[in-house]
C-alpha cells in the first residue's frame, strides 16, 4: 500500500517524460505486489524505491534492479526472471513496458491466462513463459508480436486451437508449444518465413495433417510433433531438410510408407516414427542418411526384409524395429553397424539363424530379438559381445545347446532365452557372470545342473527337461519375515479367478531375500523386482476373495486340523472349489515356517498328476496359507474307516492309486533334480479326487537332496509310516518313503493300518526261523469288506502285496528304488502259478528268486 501511495506521490510531482518513465516502475512494483507473498521473491528484493520523494531518475531507476535490463535512457527493455519461483499471474499491465524485447518468465509458477495485452509489445522478440501453471488459450493479439523470434510456451496448461493470426509471425526460428492442451490444427503458417529453426508441439491434441509450410521448410533442423493425433500419409506430408537432424513423429497417426526422401535429409540423426500406422518396406535409400544415429519405427506395419544397406549407416546407435511384420532374415551386413549399442528386433517374424556377424558390433549393450521365429543354435560369437547387458532371445524356435562362450558375457544383466527348444545342460562357467540379475530360461528342453550363482537361484527355470535347482531361497526368505519386517510381507497368490490358474508371485518376499543376500554377499546393486513372470493380475483380490469365501476363516468351512494349521473348504466366485491350508501364525510369526516353506519350494517345481496341484500362497503377517484345488473324496485313511466309502474303492481303483504313487514318489525321487524326499507318506497325506486319482500332500516334511550328498536332519514322519531305521539314525535316504510307500500300499490292500503284521513280522525278523505270521493266508490279510479279487485283478493284488514287502525290509540297502518298484508294478504278470486263495505270506514274503 505505502508503495503505491509513493508512486502515485511520485506521478503527481513529474514531468510527462517523467510519468511515462515512472509507468514502468509502477507497472513494476504493482505486478510485485501482485505476486502470492506467501514464499519469499529473492529476485524481487531489489526492486523498490530507495528515496520516497526523490525527484531524480537515477535513485529509483529500475535498471539496477535485479532482472530488468534497459536501452541508453533508461526504458525497461528486457525481463528475466527465470526460475525465480514466482507465483502470481501475467498482469495486463506488461502491456505498458513498451520497450520489451525480452520477457523471460519461464521455469517460475505463474498461474492464470496469457493478458492480451502482451500483443501491444511489438518490440518483443523473446517471449520464454515455460514450466508455468498458465491456462486458457493463446491471445490472438500474440499474432501481432512481428519481431517474435524465440516464442516457448511449453509445459503450461495452454488449451484450445492456436490462433490463426500466429501465421503473421514470419521471423519466428524457435517455436515451442509442446506439452500444453492444445488442440485443433498446427498452425498452418508455422514456417511461412521460411526462417524456423525448431518447433515443438509435442504432447497435445493437435489433429489433422502437418500444415503445408512445414512439408518444405528447408530451414528446419529440429521438429518434435510426437504424442499428438496427427494424421495423413507420411511419404507425401514431409520433403526433404537438409539441415534436419532431429525429427520425432512418433505416437500419431501417420500412414503411408517410410519415405526414400528421408535418405536425402543428409544431417538427420534421430528418426523416430514409432507408434504409428506405417506399413509397407524399409526403402533401402535410408542409408544415405548417413548421420543416422537413433532410428526408431518400432510399432508400426513395416513387411518385407531388413534391407541390408542398413549396414552402411556407419554412426547408428540405436535402432528399434520392434513389434512390426517384417519377416525373412537379419542380413549379415548388420554386423557392419559398428557403433550400434542397442538392438530391438523384437515382435516381427524374422527367421533364419541369429547372424553371427553381430559379433563385430562390438558395442552392443542390449540386443533383443525377442517373438520372432529363428532357429538354429544360438550363436557362440554371442560371446564375444563384452558389453552386453541386456539379452532376450526368448519366444523364438531356437535349439541346439547353450553356448558356453556365453560366460564371457561379463557385463550381462539380463537374460531371457525362455521359451525356445534348447537342450543340453547350462554350462557349468555360467556361475562366473557375476554382473546377471535376472535370468529366464523357462520352456526349453535344458537338464543338470544350475549354476551356483544367485541370479540362477532365483531364476526362472520351469518347464525344462530336469534342472536340479537351489532351494535356499525360501527358507532365507522366512527367516528374514521372522527378523521383523512389518506388515505385509508378500502377497503371493495364484490366479484363480477367471478360471485360469496362473502362478503369480507379487515381489515383496523374493525382495527381501535379494535384500538379504545382498547383505550377505556384500554386494551394492540395486535389487531386481521380479522373478517370476507376473501376469497384471491383482493377488490381493485373489486374497480378499479366499478371506471371503471362508468367511475369515470360519471354523464352519474347516475340513482338518493339523500340526501345522487347518485346512480350510472355500468355493470362490468363479465357482471353483479349493482347499486352503491356513498355517497357524502368532503375533504375525509363522511357527510352521519351515514347513511353508518347503511346501512352496516342493510345489513350485515338483509338477505331476499324481502330486497335489499348488493353485497358490499368501504369506502375510496375519494370514499364511496355500492354496489347492479341492479332493471330493478327502484322504485315503478318511475312505478306508468308512465302511460304505471303502466299498466305493474296489481292487481296480486300488491298484490304481497304488500305481499312481509310486508314479509319483520315483517322480519325485528319480526325475526331480535335486530328489525330493517327502518323509511323511502317510493314508492321511494321500487325497483322492473325484475320479479317485491319488494326490500326494504335505510336503510339509519335505527335503530336497542332492544325489551325493547325505543328509542329516532332526525326524519327521508319522508313526506307524515312518521307517524303523529313523528311530537310530537322522540319515535320510529316499529309501524312507520307500517304507512309508508300502506301509500305505499294504494298508489300501488290507483296509487298514498293517501295524500288527508289521510288529509280528519285526519281532521275529532275529530268529533264524520264519516268523509264524507269514504262514497266514493271503486272501485272509485282504479287506473283507470286499470280494475277492480275481485274474487279472487278483494278479495284480499279489504283485502289490510283493512289492509292498519287498519295501518294508527292515535293511534301507535291500529295499527296491521306487524305479524298481514301477517298473514291477507295470510289468505284465506271469498268471497266478496257484488258485489266490491258496497263497500265503511266505510265498509272497520270499520270493524264489525265478519270479522275481
Ligand atoms: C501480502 O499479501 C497480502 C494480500 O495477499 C497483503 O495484504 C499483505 O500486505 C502482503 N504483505 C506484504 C509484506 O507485502
Ligand atoms: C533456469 O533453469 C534451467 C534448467 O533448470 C537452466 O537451463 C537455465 O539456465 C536457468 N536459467 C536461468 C536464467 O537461471
Ligand atoms: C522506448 O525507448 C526509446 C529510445 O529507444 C525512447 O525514446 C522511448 O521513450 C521509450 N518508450 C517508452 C514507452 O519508454
Ligand atoms: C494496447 O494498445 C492499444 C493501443 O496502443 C490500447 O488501446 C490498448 O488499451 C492496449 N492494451 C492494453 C491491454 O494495454
Ligand atoms: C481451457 O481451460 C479452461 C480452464 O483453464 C476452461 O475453462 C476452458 O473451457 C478450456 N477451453 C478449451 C477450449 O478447452
Ligand atoms: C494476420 O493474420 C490474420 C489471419 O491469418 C490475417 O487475416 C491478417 O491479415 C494478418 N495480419 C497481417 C498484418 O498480416
Ligand atoms: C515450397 O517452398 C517454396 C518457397 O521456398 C514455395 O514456393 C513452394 O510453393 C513450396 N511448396 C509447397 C509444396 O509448399
Ligand atoms: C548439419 O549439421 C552441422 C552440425 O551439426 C552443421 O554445421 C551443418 O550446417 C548442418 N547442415 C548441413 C546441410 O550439413
Ligand atoms: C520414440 O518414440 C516413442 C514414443 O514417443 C518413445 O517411447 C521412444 O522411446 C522413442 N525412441 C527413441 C529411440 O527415443
Ligand atoms: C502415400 O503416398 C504415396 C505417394 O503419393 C502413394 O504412393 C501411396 O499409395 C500413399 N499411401 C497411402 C496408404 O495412401
Ligand atoms: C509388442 O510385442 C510384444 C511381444 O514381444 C507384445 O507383448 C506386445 O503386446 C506388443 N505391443 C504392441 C503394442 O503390439
Ligand atoms: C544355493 O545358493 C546359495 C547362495 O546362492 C548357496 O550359498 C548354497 O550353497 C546353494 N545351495 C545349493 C544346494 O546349491
Amino acid at each position: 500500500m505505502t508503495i503505491i501511495i509513493i508512486v502515485l506521490l511520485l506521478l503527481r510531482c513529474s514531468s510527462s517524460e517523467k510519468i511515462q518513465y515512472n509507468r514502468e516502475v509502477e507497472t513494476l512494483l504493482k505486478w510485485k505486489n501482485s505476486l502470492d507473498n506467501s514464499t519469499s521473491h529473492p529476485l524481487l528484493d531489489s526492486w523498490r524505491l530507495y528515496s520516497k520523494f526523490s525527484t531524480t531518475n537515477n535513485i529509483n531507476s529500475p535498471c539496477k534492479w535485479i532482472g530488468i535490463y534497459c536501452n541508453k535512457v533508461g526504458s525497461v527493455t528486457e525481463i528475466n526472471l527465470a526460475n525465480g519461483s514466482i507465483r502470481g499471474s501475467i498482469p495486463a499491465s506488461i502491456g505498458n513496458i513498451k520497450n520489451l524485447t525480452g520477457l523471460y518468465l519461464y521455469g517460475n509458477l505463474l498461474s492464470g491466462f496469457l493478458p492480451s495485452s502482451l500483443g501491444n509489445l511489438t518490440k518483443l522478440e523473446f517471449l520464454e513463459l515455460g514450466i508455468n501453471q498458465l491456462s486458457g488459450p493463446i491471445p490472438i493479439e500474440i499474432g501481432k508480436l512481428r519481431s517474435l523470434t524465440w516464442l516457448s510456451f511449453f509445459m503450461n496448461n495452454i488449451n484450445g486451437s492456436v490462433p490463426l493470426e500466429m501465421g503473421n509471425l514470419t521471423n519466428l526460428e524457435y517455436y515451442q508449444l509442446d506439452e500444453n492442451s492444445l488442440s485443433g490444427y498446427l498452425p498452418e503458417n508455422v514456417c511461412l518465413g521460411r526462417k524456423l529453426l525448431e518447433f515443438y508441439a509435442y504432447d497435445n491434441n493437435f489433429i489433422g495433417p502437418v500444415p503445408k509450410s512445414l512439408r518444405n521448410c528447408t530451414s528446419l533442423i529440429r521438429l518434435e510433433l510426437q504424442a499428438n493425433q496427427l494424421t495423413g500419409n507420411i511419404s507425401e506430408m514431409f520433403g526433404i531438410y537438409p539441415n534436419l537432424y532431429y525429427m520425432d513423429l512418433s505416437s500419431n497417426k501417420f500412414f503411408g510408407e517410410v519415405s526414400e526422401k528421408w535418405g536425402k535429409c543428409s544431417n538427420l540423426s534421430l528418426l523416430n516414427i514409432s507408434k504409428n500406422e506405417i506399413s509397407g518396406s524399409l526403402p533401402l535409400e535410408l542409408w544415405k542418411a548417413a548421420q543416422l544415429r537413433i532410428l526408431d519405427i518400432s510399432f508400426n506395419h513395416l513387411v518385407e526384409n531388413i534391407p541390408k544397406e542398413l549396414g552402411r549407416l556407419k554412426f547408428l546407435f540405436k535402432l528399434k524395429l520392434n513389434n512390426n511384420s517384417l519377416s525373412s532374415i537379419v542380413p549379415s551386413e548388420i554386423g557392419m553397424l559398428s557403433e550400434l549399442r542397442y538392438l530391438d528386433l523384437s515382435a516381427n517374424n524374422l527367421s533364419g539363424s541369429i547372424p553371427k556377424d553381430l559379433e563385430k558390433c562390438s558395442k552392443l549393450a542390449d540386443l533383443n530379438l525377442r517373438n520372432n521365429k529363428f532357429g538354429g543354435a544360438i550363436p557362440f560369437q554371442i560371446g564375444n559381445l563384452r558389453p552386453l547387458q541386456n539379452l532376450d532371445l526368448s519366444s523364438n524356435l531356437l535349439g541346439g545347446e547353450l553356448p558356453f562362450e556365453l560366460q564371457n558375457l561379463q557385463n550381462l544383466e539380463t537374460l531371457d532365452i525362455s521359451h525356445n527348444n534348447i537342450s543340453g545342460s547350462i554350462p557349468a562357467t555360467y556361475k562366473e557372470m557375476l554382473s546377471l540379475t535376472y535370468v529366464d530360461m523357462s520352456y526349453n528342453q535344458l537338464e543338470g545342473p544350475i549354476p551356483k550363482i544367485k541370479a540362477f537361484t532365483m531364476a526362472a527355470l520351469g518347464n525344462n527337461k530336469g534342472l536340479c535347482g537351489n532351494n535356499t531361497s525360501l527358507k532365507t526368505c522366512r527367516m528374514e519375515e521372522k527378523k521383523g519386517s512389518n506388515g505385509i510381507v508378500v502377497l503371493i497368490v495364484v490366479s484363480i479367478l477367471g478360471g485360469l490358474i496362473l502362478l503369480f508371485i507379487v515381489v515383496g518376499l523374493l525382495f527381501a531375500c535379494q535384500k538379504r543376500e545382498m547383505i550377505m554377499d556384500g554386494q551394492g546393486e540395486t535389487p531386481i523386482k521380479t522373478y517370476f513372470v507376473s501376469w497384471n493380475h491383482d493377488g490381493k483380490k485373489v486374497h480378499e476373495e479366499i478371506v471371503k469365501a471362508t468367511e475369515n476363516f470360519d471354523s464352519k468351512y474347516c475340513i482338518g486340523v493339523g500340526g501345522y494349521g487347518s485346512v480350510y473348504k472355500a468355493q470362490l466366485s468363479t465357482g471353483q472349489v479349493v482347499a486352503v491350508k491356513k498355517f497357524h501364525t502368532n503375533d504375525g510369526i509363522l511357527d510352521a515356517g519351515e514347513a511353508f516353506a518347503s511346501e512352496i519350494n516342493v510345489l513350485t517345481r515338483a509338477r505331476h498328476r499324481n502330486i497335489i496341484k499348488l493353485e497358490g500362497f499368501c504369506s502375510h503377517t496375519r494370514y499364511s496359507y496355500l492354496v489347492y484345488g479341492f479332493m471330493e473324496k478327502g484322504s485315503l485313511s478318511d475312505i478306508l474307516s468308512i465302511e460304505v466309502k471303502a466299498l466305493e474303492l474296489g481292487w481296480r481303483k486300488r491298484g490304481n492309486i497304488v500305481k499312481g504313487l509310486a508314479n509319483a514318489i520315483s517322480y519325485m525321487h528319480h526325475e526331480c533334480c535335486p530328489a525330493i524326499i517327502h518323509r511323511d507318506i502317510s493314508s492321511r497325506n494321500v487325497l483322492l479326487d473325484d475320479e479317485y486319482e491319488a494326490h500326494i500332500s504335505d510336503f510339509g516334511s519335505a527335503i530336497t537332496v542332492d544325489p551325493d550328498s547325505s543328509n542329516w536332519t532332526p525326524f519327521a514322519g508319522t508313526f506307524g509310516y515312518s521307517a524303523p531305521e529313523l528311530a537310530y539314525t537322522m540319515e535320510v535316504n529316499e529309501k524312507c518313503d520307500v517304507y512309508s510307500f508300502g506301509i500305505v500300499i499294504l494298508e489300501l490292500i488290507m483296509g487298514k493300518h498293517p501295524g500288527d503284521l508289521i510288529l509280528s513280522l519285526s519281532a521275529s525278523s532275529s530268529s533264524s526261523s520264519p516268523p509264524a505270521v507269514l504262514e497266514i493266508l493271503l486272501k485272509d490279510l485282504l479287506d473283507q469288506r470286499l470280494s475277492p479279487p480275481k485274474n487279472q485283478v487278483a494278479e495284480k493284488v499279489v504283485s502289490i502285496v510283493k512289492v509292498a514287502f519287498a519295501c518294508l525290509q527292515p535293511d534301507p540297502g535291500s529295499r527296491p528304488t521306487m524305479k524298481d518298484v514301477c517298473d514291477k508294478l507295470s510289468t505284465s504278470l506271469p498268471s497266478l502259478s496257484e488258485p489266490l486263495h491258496t497263497i500265503t505270506l511266505e510265498q509272497l514274503f520270499y520270493p524264489p528268486t525265478s519270479t522275481s
